[in-house]
């Protein structure tokens, strides 16, 4: 039986889980970016409205959305645990890349529970106490303000993190095979020099998290962060053209 098979579990069953629950994680961080912040912000005077939603609708999207990242997460960690030599029997145009896409999908996995997460429950205790009359918190809003900051990181990252999870094994080594194994690197480093820049300026470190900080301008709106995240993967696709060509 395939079922217990080394290669059907690492090769096959592993990737298949990991896509499953990467796709109910993305996709429900694409309809908060796309869908549930837009229309809360349509909503207008409707404040009850608002907090009914915030705490029947994104209650329940939240819940899925943070154990969906935990479950890519380990999934897709475990595919290079148990797929045997992993790491020693693929090439460096695989290994640097596939290490580009693991770096952006665990990052994005500790901004959802270090900061979406840990800010949404001062949010979603605020909704359900102004839902009972009592009065709002104060540091609600500023608690929202930082979720969505991290959020649209995530969603900026998201194209680039696919396509390193995607490419490593279906378009880069054939793409690219006599790339070096310092050609390869030198792609990481500066993937891993732009992902820290934006990381850093969506903690507020460059300026702070207030709407007046023009270094914010890529998490200004939904269509500023599908403009940079655009733009990010751009630069690393053209970077991996003339670097390992
Ligand atoms: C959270 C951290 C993540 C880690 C550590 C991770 C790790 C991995 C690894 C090791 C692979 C195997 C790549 C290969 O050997 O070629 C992979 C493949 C893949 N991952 Fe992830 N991943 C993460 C997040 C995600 C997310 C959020 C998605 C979104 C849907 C995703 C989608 C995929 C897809 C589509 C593949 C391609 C499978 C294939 O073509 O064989 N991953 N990931």
């Amino acid at each position: 039986m395939q079922l217990f098979d080394q290669a059907f579990i690492g090769d096959f069953l592993l990737r298949y889980l990991h896509i499953l629950v990467g796709i109910t994680w993305i996709g429900l961080l694409y309809y908060f970016n796309l869908v549930q912040v837009p229309a809360l912000a349509a909503y207008g005077d409707e404040g009850k409205a608002r907090m009914i939603t915030l705490d029947k609708v994104a209650r329940r999207a939240l819940w899925w959305f943070r154990w969906a990242a935990i479950a890519t997460l380990g999934t897709g960690l475990l595919i290079t645990g148990i797929v045997e030599n992993y790491w020693s029997r693929s090439g460096d145009a695989h290994k640097y890349t596939i290490s580009i896409g693991m770096i952006l999908g665990t990052l994005m996995a500790a901004n959802v529970w270090m900061i979406i997460w840990k800010n949404q429950k001062v949010v979603l205790a605020n909704a359900v106490n102004v839902i009972g009359g009592a009065a709002a918190d104060p540091a609600a809003a500023g608690a929202g303000r930082k979720a969505l900051l991290a959020s649209r990181q995530n969603f900026i990252f998201s194209f680039s993190m696919l396509w390193f999870m995607v490419g490593p094994a279906h378009f880069y080594p054939a793409a690219f095979p006599d790339a070096t194994s310092s050609n390869a690197m030198t792609l990481l480093i500066i993937a891993l020099v732009l992902i820290a820049i934006l990381q850093i300026n969506a903690l507020g470190l460059l300026g702070g998290t207030a709407a007046t900080n023009k270094l914010l301008w890529p998490y200004e709106s939904h269509k500023n962060a599908m403009i940079t995240g655009g733009i990010l993967w751009l630069i690393l696709w053209v970077a991996s053209e003339v670097l390992l060509k």
